[in-house]
């Protein structure tokens, strides 16, 4: 016999006032309370940076859904991360077009640059790296996302290029923060 293991949150006590309100609101513009489900994933991965089993359990007790239809509109969704990540996540697309134009050089590229492999993030937390399905630049091919942001016609060279700048931009950022 299977055993279902219930777990239950009480958001009230896990997320934070702002998370609460951001999630409320969208569930006040929703028919109803489970359709706002992937913009209250969106609002706590935007404060935590990620979305925890913990954070899914509160998430699904404040909209009253279940926690495993939550689960599975957060696993088809692929920007809503189920695992820490860096502070940037590079997606980079692996469809036809982007394989066509350089795509593997590309990868190739990036992966010696900050010395991980799909999946990973470079020891001083800065970048993960990720693949994606069809980002929808494909006249523009090799394509990557960084953010919100999209990198087109890339090259080894130009990959390097922007990363190099991007983690001077979060050093910049932090040290920012920091003083
Ligand atoms: S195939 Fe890469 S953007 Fe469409």
């Amino acid at each position: 016999m299977e055993i279902i293991k219930t777990v239950t949150i009480d958001y009230r006590h896990y997320l934070s006032n702002t998370e609460i309100a951001a999630i409320e609101h969208e569930a006040s513009i929703m028919e109803t309370r489970e359709a706002a489900g992937i913009e209250a994933l969106k609002v706590v991965q935007e404060h935590r940076g990620w979305v925890s089993d913990d954070s899914l359990y509160a998430i699904a007790d404040m909209l009253t859904m279940n926690v495993a239809e939550l689960e599975g509109v957060a696993t088809f969704y692929n920007l809503i991360y189920r695992q820490p990540v860096g502070q940037k996540v590079i997606h980079i697309c692996d469809s036809v077009s982007c394989h066509l134009t350089g795509y593997n050089q590309v990868l190739g590229a990036i992966k010696t640059h900050l010395n991980i492999e799909y999946g990973q993030t470079t020891s001083d937390n800065k970048f993960t790296l990720l693949s994606n399905v069809c980002l929808g630049g494909c006249d523009k091919s090799p394509v990557m996302m960084v953010g919100k942001e999209h990198y087109y016609h890339l090259t080894p060279t130009s990959v390097v290029e922007i990363l190099t700048e991007l983690a001077e931009q979060e050093a910049n950022t932090q040290e920012a923060i920091d003083e």
